[in-house]
């Protein structure tokens, strides 16, 4: 199966996104972006903006089972540590999760930030503070053929995920099992498919939510949809703008 973000700039390019402050992230640029903008911080509003938090109990909080498929560097993982007692946070990406790790163990990572071609800043990116990093395990896992044995969860969490996925149906097909009755499933996704990631056959006839919707079926109740910002720096002058289709649904 194909998958590019082994590759070093996307490394940078995702250390970057997850990790760094608006002011890092936009250093050098011409945009005049206030740091509190929404897309500056991603991987923690798709955690924190999306959860149903009346529909965790106070004495769940702690003891609660959280899944992060297509993990990345793992910010968002992070996150989830700071209200569940164990994540799992799974990546297709060596690369990705190997950077997690590092700074699950207190290293800071080295990241290329780019102002043009080549040409760039160093800059360090380290764990923010007040997660509680042992309770991750970060593994190098299959979205598409997801191990038997992991389980299920309170809380899985699938963020731009779907759109990269080549058959996208069979992670799909496998959430009713993955999220335990009364848990809570959030999957964001721009949309953005490409014959790159997806062969046409594979990809929604129609849209993405209908998709969903149709796969998730009777086990689901749609609880919360909304539209969650996210930019990417590519160099100074170019930064990618995207919104992400988020919807928060209730296992049944
Ligand atoms: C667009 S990035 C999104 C990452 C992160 N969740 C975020 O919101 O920033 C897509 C991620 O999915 C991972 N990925 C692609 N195919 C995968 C697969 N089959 N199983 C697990 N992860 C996969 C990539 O390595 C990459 O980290």
């Amino acid at each position: 199966m194909k998958n590019g973000y082994e590759s070093r700039r996307l490394l940078d390019q995702y250390l970057l996104f997850h990790y760094g402050s608006a002011e890092q992230i936009l250093q050098g640029s011409h945009l005049d972006w206030q740091p509190d903008h929404e897309g500056l911080h991603f991987s923690v509003a798709t955690v924190f903006s999306t959860l149903i938090f009346d529909l965790i109990s106070e004495k769940q909080e702690g003891s609660l089972r959280a899944l992060d498929v297509g993990c990345a560097v793992g910010r968002s993982s992070f996150e989830l540590s700071r209200l569940c007692g164990e994540v799992m946070a799974l990546d297709y990406s060596q690369a990705f999760i190997h950077a997690a790790q590092q700074l699950q163990q207190g290293q800071p990572m080295r990241v290329m930030r780019y102002g043009e071609g080549q040409v760039g800043s160093e800059l360090d990116v380290s764990l923010p503070t007040g997660v509680a990093a042992e309770r991750i395990k970060f593994e190098v896992g299959d979205a598409m053929n997801l191990r038997e044995d992991l389980g299920s969860f309170d809380l899985v969490h699938a963020a731009n995920l779907l759109c990269r996925l080549s058959e996208p149906m069979r992670f799909l097909e496998r959430l009713p099992a993955l999220v335990k009755p009364g848990g809570q499933l959030v999957l964001a996704t721009p949309c953005s498919w490409s014959e790159e990631f997806t062969p046409l056959e594979n990809q929604p006839s129609g849209t993405t939510l209908d998709l969903i919707r149709s796969s998730l079926g009777e086990a689901f109740e749609l609880k919360r949809e909304l539209e969650l910002p996210f930019v990417i720096r590519d160099h100074a002058r170019k930064f990618q703008i995207s919104t992400s289709q988020t919807t928060v649904w209730l296992r049944k």
